[in-house]
């Protein structure tokens, strides 16, 4: 394992992600080289220590672990698919947001192209890259991320989640699923109090206290969605589908948006219809498994 900050680095595109993450390095004392497609991002970063490379092969061969950070997928194969590059013994770690296809369809072109590959998803915005707020996944073979775990500590809290190549796209977007779920929940209830003349700060500390003792529940819920088992020890399916219907009602009463008491009322309705309203919530899982015309 390499665990000393002498370990060069090297970071390619230097947005605002890139920039952060270049700048972490850094200040953590590693030789850092970087390249970008509009060299003046690297000004700043080369005032403080950095070496801008002339061609992205060139910041390849500085070292033996290479950051890349661009906009999308396609912006990683249009630098990195260029014929003076090879990839031959460098570990690529690709920290630019997508999806598992791309994720699992990037590793194998870099592997064919000599590369150690591993995906990864950046959870966190730049002001926090290089504190532990900052959580960074990564996925693919283990080995690679433990040699380079210690510089990668650079960067904030790194975490791995697999072999899969694309587990750390999808713990991405279930993580986004999870933030917009709990904002939309505490918007609807905002909008359904405020026309009661409560004001969003009064109803956000109870939505706080709401949601922290919701997600107290998920372990249990786990339990019972990986043993395929849902008895109700606290409440029945359609107990909870009686408690959507009022909240319906009340959003209707109030004149507020629907959209989302029924989305959530639908799924429940669908899932008693097919025989669950005896069981306990997490059967939900069975609709949330399949596609969505099904
Ligand atoms: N910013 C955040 O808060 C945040 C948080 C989590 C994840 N991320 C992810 O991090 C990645 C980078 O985000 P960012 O905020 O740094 O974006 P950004 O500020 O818009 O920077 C985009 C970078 O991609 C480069 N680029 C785009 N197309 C290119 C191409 N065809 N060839 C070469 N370089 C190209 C740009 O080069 P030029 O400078 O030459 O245009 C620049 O370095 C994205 O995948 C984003 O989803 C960002």
């Amino acid at each position: 394992m390499t665990n000393n900050t002498d370990t060069p680095v090297t970071v390619i595109g230097l947005g605002l992600m890139g920039q952060a993450l270049a700048r972490a390095f850094l200040k953590a004392g590693h030789p850092t080289t970087v390249w970008n497609r509009t060299t003046s991002k690297a000004d700043q970063l080369a005032a403080e220590g950095a070496r801008l490379a002339p061609t992205v092969g060139d910041a390849l061969k500085a070292g033996s672990l290479t950051i890349i950070c661009v906009t999308d997928y396609q912006a990683v194969h249009e630098v990195l698919d260029a014929t003076e590059v090879s990839l031959e013994g460098t570990t690529l770690i690709n920290l630019t947001s997508s999806d598992s296809a791309h994720a699992r369809e990037a590793a194998q072109w870099a592997e064919q192209h000599g590369a150690q590959y591993l995906d990864g998803a950046i959870m966190a915005i730049p002001s926090t890259i290089g504190t532990a707020e900052a959580v960074i996944l990564h996925s693919g073979p283990q080995p690679h991320f433990e040699a380079h775990k210690s510089t990668l500590d650079a960067l904030g809290t790194v975490a791995y989640l697999g072999a899969d190549y694309g587990l750390a796209s999808l713990y991405d977007v279930a993580g986004l699923a999870m933030m917009w779920s709990v904002l939309n929940a505490w918007l609807q209830g905002t909008a359904l109090l405020r026309t009661a003349g409560v004001d969003a700060a009064t109803y956000a500390s109870f939505a706080q206290q709401m949601a922290a003792g919701v997600a107290e529940w998920l372990p249990g819920y786990a339990e019972q969605i990986d043993a395929g088992s849902f008895p109700a020890e606290v409440s029945a399916l359609e107990t909870d589908a009686r408690a959507m219907a009022h909240l319906i009602e009340e959003s209707n009463a109030a004149g507020v948006n629907t959209e989302l008491p029924k989305l959530i009322n639908v799924m429940a309705d669908r899932s008693i219809a097919a025989g669950h309203g005896g069981e306990q919530y997490p059967v939900l899982i069975e609709e949330f498994g399949k596609p969505s015309n099904a």
